[in-house]
């Protein structure tokens, strides 16, 4: 894992809007609509990673065995990649947005989410079994709140640019901050102007945030990171059991036109390990979940601890929400932990005993209010689950008393 990642100096600046807006069915308690923005943004805080992988691989073959020399005995490859030389990245990306709002009145404010890798826009919007208590940007806005989700850089419907040396995180870290400042000023599509903004993260997507908190802790006036604690795991269930495979070669009718430094978890039952926890979700969950997964890059992946060797004058409230049994970031058991005590404070719900999640506190020594919720009998992708609901209460729960 990379160490040594020093002070980031990225700067967000303007996202311009597309006038293009697409409508989209409307769900119980949200109205949607999708629509693409060009988001500029630059950072100086990108590596040279080409300089220690090379190009992209030129096969399955080829990247099953630089994936088996990372993690050699005596390796230093990861060492190669903490020392790599810092790259400047500047530029407007077109990425793909859904917006939901209340149907019923304005919103109070809005949830800007960031999805893992393996993971799309559509996490925080799961239609499923014909139920709206999968779907985040539902629940939200049956509690008043609107919810922007996007294709991250490189995902889905968004840019896909150089995997290895331009989609990396601190360039993402950039680009969140942008979209944040231009619903602030209202000008990203046709959205309006919001003053309350509560930055929401699953996985990757809650490493990237904590990047933002350092960069531009003002972006955000509250965090919720889910799927996350500062504990990931590097044993047997980490990232490596993500098996990461060529996506045009797992998946060539998805993703034929992609670079080979576009990858993806190549089967169901990977997918499973990684992000699930029989029984509690149901068979169509999984499947949807396979069938839509969305491809990351090396690039990514190389560089998602980067964010959090950086220190932050973050003062907002932060919310960690993560699954009982979550395998990437608790190695499958959050409350086997060395901790004696827990160190977030209660909100009534929060359960009080120590687990792994308390180790995101240090990340954040200046919030104004630091709580932990354990979603129980739950895994890594826990708005699959059918606990999903009852997360989604304690969030909105949290962001109400906190920030209203
Ligand atoms: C949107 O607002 C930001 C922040 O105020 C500003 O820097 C940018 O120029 C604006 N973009 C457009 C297209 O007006
Ligand atoms: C933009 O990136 C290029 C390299 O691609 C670099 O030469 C230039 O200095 C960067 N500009 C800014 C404003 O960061
Ligand atoms: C919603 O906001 C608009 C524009 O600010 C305002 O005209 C309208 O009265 C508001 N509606 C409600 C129900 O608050
Ligand atoms: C959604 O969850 C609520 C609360 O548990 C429950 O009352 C409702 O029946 C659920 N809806 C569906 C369609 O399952
Ligand atoms: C999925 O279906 C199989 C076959 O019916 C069943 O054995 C299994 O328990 C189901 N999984 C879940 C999570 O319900
Ligand atoms: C998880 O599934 C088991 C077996 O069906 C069930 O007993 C348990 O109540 C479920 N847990 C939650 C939190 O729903
Ligand atoms: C935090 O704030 C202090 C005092 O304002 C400042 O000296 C320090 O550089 C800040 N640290 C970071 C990481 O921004
Ligand atoms: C970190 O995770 C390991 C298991 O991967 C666990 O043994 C250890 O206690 C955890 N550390 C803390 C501080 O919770
Ligand atoms: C606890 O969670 C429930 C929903 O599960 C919510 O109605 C209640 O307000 C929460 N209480 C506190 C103190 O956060
Ligand atoms: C909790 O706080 C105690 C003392 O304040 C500290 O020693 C311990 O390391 C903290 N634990 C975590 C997981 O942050």
């Amino acid at each position: 894992m990379l160490s040594a990642l020093t002070t980031f100096a990225l700067l967000g600046s303007l996202v311009t809007a597309i006038p293009q807006v697409t409508k989209r069915d409307s769900g119980t308690y949200a109205n949607c609509r999708t629509f693409y923005s060009d988001v500029y943004a630059q950072t100086t805080q990108n590596i040279d990673l080409a300089s220690v992988i090379g190009a992209p691989p030129a096969n399955q073959q080829a990247l099953v065995e630089s994936s088996i020399e990372q993690f050699a005995a005596g390796s230093t490859v990861m060492q190669q990649i903490m020392a790599a030389p810092k790259i400047p990245v500047n530029g407007s990306y077109n990425l793909w947005f859904e917006y939901c709002e209340p149907k019923n009145g304005n919103a109070t404010g809005i949830f800007q989410t960031h999805h893992g890798i393996v993971g799309n826009a559509g996490y925080w919007n799961v239609q499923l079994d014909n139920s709206p208590n999968n779907s985040f940007a539902e629940s939200a806005a049956a509690a008043g709140w609107a919810t922007l989700s996007y294709d991250r850089l490189g995902v889905g419907r968004s840019a896909k640019p150089d995997g290895t040396n331009i989609v990396q995180i601190s360039y993402e870290i950039a680009q969140s901050i942008s979209i944040a400042e231009s619903l602030r000023s209202g000008n990203l599509s046709d959205l309006g102007q919001f003053n309350k903004i509560v930055g929401v993260g699953h996985s990757y997507g809650s490493n990237l945030l904590t990047g933002v908190a350092s960069v531009s802790p003002s972006a955000f006036d509250g965090l919720v990171l889910t799927g996350f604690t500062n504990n990931a795991t590097t044993g047997p269930l980490g990232l490596f059991s993500f098996q990461s495979t060529i996506a045009n070669v797992a998946y060539p009718s998805r993703f034929a036109s992609e670079k080979n430094d576009y990858v993806i978890t190549p089967n169901v039952y990977v997918d499973q390990t990684g992000f699930f926890h029989y029984p509690n979700y149901t068979n169509s969950s999984l499947q949807m979940f396979t069938m839509n997964k969305g491809e990351y890059t090396l690039g990514q992946q190389n560089t998602i601890s980067a964010p959090l060797q950086l220190m932050n004058n973050y003062t907002s409230p932060v919310f960690v929400v993560t699954g009982q049994n979550d395998a990437p970031y608790c190695a499958a058991n959050c409350y086997s932990t060395s901790s004696t005590s827990s160190n977030s404070t209660s909100s009534g719900n929060s359960t009080s005993m120590p687990s792994q999640l308390d180790t995101a506190k240090t990340l954040f020594p200046s919030a104004s209010a630091f709580e932990t919720y354990v979603v129980p009998d739950t895994a890594h992708g826990i708005n699959y689950h059918t606990t999903a609901y009852q997360a989604y209460l304690q969030i909105i729960s949290f962001v109400q008393n906190q920030m209203i």
